[in-house]
């Protein structure tokens, strides 16, 4: 092999490996100039060679065999672009195995094999990298790694799924409901045919699992964690939000709490004042908030998904691997950030102590709302503002509340009595309120 030149392979010529392709072939130069040391696209593994792609590279690069590139003493670097967990977890650590190094856009991959990878690639001295994991083109992983590395960082929060927040964005611009954005957006294609990754919150899940590994040195199992997504939230709800000076967002949070110092995660629909910094983050867009010890706020905004965005990502791993080639500094940081990941867990969601917004559906009678704040009391949960509206045609009433902090456990056994109600006539909805942020 020509040691002046980092080699790479690519396992996947998808809306990600095609972008990717494109730029090592059609900006190789540029980047070559930059770097000053060559960045060489080798071989690219697909599944089907006759496939229609986005971009299409000359034939000789493309093979169905991914052990071309996998274990091939001709490719320094495999960039795993094909999504799923197998075959890409068996090749992945077969490459780590035969000693080359890693570029990864896979969320899922790392966050729920992430420990067995990464411990692989410490034990082989090889280098994992995976800005495109997280939030597409958005280099926060980076950031996080390089730029914040002496910081404790207080809380990281974000809105790490486009689809969602542009779901959310249209119902509540055009007061639509979620079932007919999503039917929209399926068509137009910025959802998926089988939407359920997406709106129930478990792509974001995998996002915010990889940051609190990041960010705390700890990489919690996806089961302990609340994972929550948006098919429940009604423009009714957005609009009562936004009577409050609210807006929903899909929000994913971690940080460590200021009453007991324990770790806090969790992803679900959330109430952001009007003011705050993400409210604003409005279609397809994908933003980050990172406030660290000494840097305070800083937020990261731009498209977390799509071809080119994607391919900026990885291919700036790329060149970072093509860099540390050349200095003969690969492993310059753990994968991580951190040398030993902690087994400390979660929080359980019981625990968590926020602010609420319920919304009951109440039969129009005097004395429903004395009962629910009896509840309330009962548990020592406080109301800080009551809005009721007028009555339907079914003689149902509206009636929300926005409570001050409460535990979630208290929380919960409170709207269990009170759905118990026989004036309550619906499941009440429930949206955590995060006005600390
Ligand atoms: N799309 C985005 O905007 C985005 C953003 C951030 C991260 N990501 C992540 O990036 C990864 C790739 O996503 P994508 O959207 O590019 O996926 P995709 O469009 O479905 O492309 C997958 C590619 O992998 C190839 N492939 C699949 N199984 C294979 C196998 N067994 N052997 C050889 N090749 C195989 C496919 O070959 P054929 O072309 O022959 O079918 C295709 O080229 C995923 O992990 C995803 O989560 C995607």
């Amino acid at each position: 092999m020509n040691s002046q030149q980092t080699t790479v392979g690519l396992l996947g010529c998808g809306n990600v490996g095609a972008g990717v392709a494109k730029m090592l072939l059609e900006d190789g130069a540029y980047i070559n100039q930059k770097l000053g040391w060559p960045l060489a696209l080798r071989k690219i593994a697909v599944r089907n060679l006759a496939c229609g792609r986005l971009f299409n590279p000359p034939p000789e690069l493309l093979t169905t065999d991914p052990y071309e590139i996998v274990g091939n003493p001709e490719i320094k670097v495999v960039a795993e672009l094909m999504g799923g967990i197998e075959p890409a977890r068996t090749l992945v650590l077969k490459a780590i195995n035969s000693g080359q190094h890693i570029v990864t856009a896979n969320k899922a991959l790392l966050a729920l094999h992430g420990p067995e990878i990464f411990e692989a690639a410490a034990k082989n001295r090889v280098e994992v990298l995976f800005e495109a994991a997280v939030a597409g083109g958005i280099p926060i992983i980076r950031t996080l790694k390089e730029g914040l590395s002496a910081n404790r960082i207080n809380h990281i929060v974000g809105i790490f799924n486009g689809t969602t927040n542009y779901i959310l964005t249209r119902m509540s611009r055009e007061g639509l409901d979620f079932q007919s954005v999503l039917n929209e957006a399926q068509k137009a294609g910025y959802a998926e045919a089988d939407p359920t990754f997406d709106v129930e919150g478990f792509d974001a899940a995998h996002k915010l699992i990889l940051l609190t590994a990041l960010c705390y040195g700890i990489q919690p199992a996806i089961e302990d964690i609340h994972v929550e997504g948006i098919s429940s939230i009604t423009p009714q709800d957005i609009e009562f939000a936004a009577e409050l000076g609210y807006v929903i967002k899909l929000l994913g949070l971690a940080y460590r709490s200021a009453d007991d110092d324990r770790l806090e995660v969790r992803l679900h629909p959330a109430m952001l004042p009007k003011d705050n910094l993400l409210a604003d983050i409005g279609g397809a867009m994908n933003a980050v908030l990172v406030s660290g010890h000494a840097s305070g706020e800083i937020l990261l905004t731009g498209a977390g998904a799509g071809m080119m965005p994607t391919a900026s990502s990885v291919t700036a791993d790329l060149v970072e691997m093509a860099r540390a080639d050349r200095s003969r500094s690969f492993q310059r940081t753990p994968a991580l950030g951190w040398c030993q990941l902690s087994n400390e867990r979660p929080k359980p969601m019981s625990e968590i102590r926020t602010s609420y917004y319920l919304r009951f559906t109440v039969a129009d009678k005097p004395g429903v709302l004395a009962s629910l704040a009896g509840i309330f009391a009962e548990r020592n949960i406080s109301l800080a503002q009551v809005l009721q509206k007028r009555p339907d045609e079914n003689g149902t009433v509206p009636l929300v509340m926005l409570t001050h902090t409460a535990m979630e456990r208290d929380m919960l056994l409170a709207l269990k009595d009170a759905d118990g109600l026989p004036a309550v006539q619906a499941p009440t909805m429930l949206i955590r309120v995060e006005n600390r942020l």
